[in-house]
């Protein structure tokens, strides 16, 4: 009778690599080692892909200095043309500016000239209202006082109605608006609508012998009421 007698295995049979087992210090050291082992060739071939990828030789790399001198040119042709287009659209909203000396703006006749004050009373009359360009280019009227000085104010012709320019009527002593019908009298006021309001004023200063025409801010001296334009 054959008798099979079991050997004692071996513990260092039972730690193979193949058996997947481990046991024991030294089979746990070995399985550690051999982890560490794959992982280190992992992160090797991973550190040699990367710098591979990355790596640029030396002398193909820009210095700092050229990287900043580039910089600057490109913001300098990205400004110039941004700066060019920022100016027109910038003074687009800037106020005109006065065109007249002290705030005001000089009086202009028809023919585009500044008006002299000593030269417009010996060629127009006592009485006399005659337009010239005013505030804001509104034509807007001279008038010569009876003892054959200006007056201190102008009469912007522009009527309060809908903007018809209203011409003076010498003959019926009041400015008529051919547009409606409106009337005022001969220092602007308004006496027949459908105008709902007087016609604007402007002093009229004499700076350097120049008629120059300043906003009117204070009160109407016609209506002593507050002046509807300012
Ligand atoms: S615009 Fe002058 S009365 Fe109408």
């Amino acid at each position: 009778m054959a008798s099979s007698t079991l050997s004692p295995t071996a513990p260092s049979q039972l730690c193979s690599a193949k058996s997947g087992l481990f046991c024991g210090g030294n089979a746990k050291a070995r399985f550690l080692r051999g982890t560490r082992t794959e992982m280190g060739n992992k992160e090797r071939s991973g550190m040699r892909i990367r710098s591979q990828a990355t790596s640029i030789p030396a002398d193909r790399v820009p210095d700092m200095g050229k990287r900043e001198l580039m910089n600057l040119l490109l913001l300098g042709a990205l400004s110039l043309p941004t700066g060019f287009m920022l100016v027109p659209y910038a003074t687009f909203f800037a106020p005109p500016g006065s065109g007249g000396g002290g705030g005001g703006t000089a009086a202009k006749d028809a023919l585009g000239n500044d008006v002299i004050a000593e030269e417009w009373v010996k060629s127009h009359g006592p009485g006399d209202r005659t337009l010239t360009q005013g505030l804001k280019g509104d034509p807007t009227y001279l008038v010569v006082e009876k003892d054959r000085t200006l007056a201190t104010y102008g009469i912007n012709a522009v009527c309060t109605h809908l903007g018809c320019v209203v011409p003076w009527n010498a003959a019926e002593n009041k400015f008529m608006c051919p547009c409606h019908g409106s009337q005022y009298n001969n220092q602007g006021k308004v006496v027949r609508g459908p105008a709902p309001l007087s016609l604007a004023l402007a002093h009229a200063d004499i700076d350097d012998g120049k008629v120059v025409f300043v906003p009117w801010v204070e009160t109407d001296f016609r209506t002593g009421e507050a002046p509807w334009w300012a």
